[in-house]
């Protein structure tokens, strides 16, 4: 029995750390090439760049940049993030409907803290994003799934399980949504998709959380607009990252939504940390006026294509025809089914001791089914690390069979 736990609330109980978080743990410092984690490529960071604008905004914004700022963000950084929304086609918007939070991480964190309540009837993709479900895990609400297709979530689902909690008169407060270059599952949900999902949204009356982390990051074809570009309602809340697209060492994400939501979430943020950094603001804000982001996406989105194109290729290569794995149009990560039989929570260990890691895909259903799935992250190794992890991850699943 832990020393202190009589004195945690009851809510903490509700935060489990996870037996393959602590094993991942152990392959820290040790020669594993690790497929498990999501981070971005270091080479993308545009470092020379941040550094030269770190200097021009010491030199003309210190007195500010080094201050207390205001809970809702600088007003240089929501101006520019009305700007970069436009560029992802989110018209119709002002400062007012921008918020600035440390990371999409305190996005998700702070908007299912102010919306989602024990029990409620809430949607997320199978698989969705881990951290926002432990998110959502811990305020212990009733969890629908929406199965992933190939081509993104499956709405006939939805409608079906829609249709039914209505029948029983029960009401669905959200939908947690990653409409674009999806992660885990790689997926992009079309425009007629999401047309249909705000349709949906406004006839059984719930809001949409849309979660446009790989929304810049998509390397084949085009990025469709975000749902929240076709909402009339203010339906849909959207958070955006520039973890993906500029650094996410900066720790810096935004909202965008119906000023009535970025109020509450003000004064939810209050509690928490007052306001985001504002030095990294300041920098952001610069970086985005200067098109250091846009100057540097087309690079970004080169090298990961390749690293997905070398990692699809060392699949079909080594890894058994009996399993089936996503052809992701962007963002870092491809996601494959294994035979039934196959448990890679299981199977972690041995992977580990053979020298490469995964991350078991259980973790990313709300139920933790999924035992036969695995995410395998392509945009941090590299290239090299790619075929020899995939050699020796193909041959383990097919001794497992
Ligand atoms: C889908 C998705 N949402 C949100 C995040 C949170 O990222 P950050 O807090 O760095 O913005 C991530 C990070 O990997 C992600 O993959």
């Amino acid at each position: 029995m832990p020393k202190w736990d009589k004195f945690l609330s009851k809510e903490s109980s509700l935060l489990k750390t996870s037996e393959i978080r602590d094993l991942l743990k152990l392959t820290e410092g040790k020669n594993v090439i690790s497929f498990a984690g999501g981070l971005p490529d270091p080479t993308t960071f545009p470092a020379e760049d941040i550094k030269n604008i770190t200097d021009y905004v010491l030199d003309n914004y210190s007195s500010r940049a080094l201050q207390y700022s205001a809970t809702s963000g600088i007003p240089e950084l929501r101006k520019e993030l009305v700007n970069l929304s436009s560029q992802r086609g989110i018209s119709n918007i002002s400062e007012n409907n921008i918020f600035v939070t440390v990371g999409s991480q305190e996005a998700l964190f702070m908007l299912f803290n102010i919306m989602v309540d024990p029990k409620d009837n809430i949607f997320v993709e199978t698989p969705s994003y881990l951290a926002a479900l432990n998110i959502l895990r811990a305020r212990n609400p009733s969890f629908h799934g929406i199965p992933l297709t190939e081509y993104g979530p499956d709405l006939d689902s939805l409608e079906n399980q829609l249709k039914k909690l209505a029948s029983e008169g029960k009401k669905v407060k959200l939908t947690y949504i990653i409409p674009t270059a999806q992660n885990p599952g790689g997926t992009t949900l079309s425009l007629e998709g999401r047309k249909r999902l705000l349709e949906l949204a406004s006839k059984y009356d719930f809001m949409i959380v849309e979660d446009d982390a790989y929304g810049f990051l998509v390397f084949d074809g085009d990025s469709p607009a975000p749902i929240k570009a076709l909402d009339k309602e203010g339906r849909v809340i959207y958070t955006g990252t520039f973890s993906k697209i500029l650094a996410p060492g900066l720790r810096l994400g935004w909202i965008v939504a119906d000023e009535e939501i970025i109020q509450e979430v003000e004064l939810f943020k209050q509690n928490v940390d007052l306001h985001t950094p504002s030095f990294t603001q300041f920098i952001a804000a610069e970086a985005i006026k200067r098109n250091v982001i846009q100057n540097n996406l087309p690079r970004i989105r080169e090298l990961y294509r390749k690293k997905r194109d070398v990692m699809l290729h060392a699949m079909e290569q080594y890894f058994p025809k009996e399993a089936s794995w996503s052809k992701p149009v962007g963002g870092m990560f491809v996601f494959a089914w294994l035979p039934q039989k196959i448990d890679t929570v299981k199977m972690l260990s041995t992977a580990l001791n053979r020298g490469v890691a995964y991350v078991p895909g259980s973790s990313f259903y709300y139920d933790y089914s999924g035992r036969n799935t695995m995410r395998i992250n392509f945009s941090f190794p590299t290239e090299e690390q790619i075929n020899n992890g995939i050699k020796t991850l193909g041959q383990l699943v097919k001794d497992e069979m």
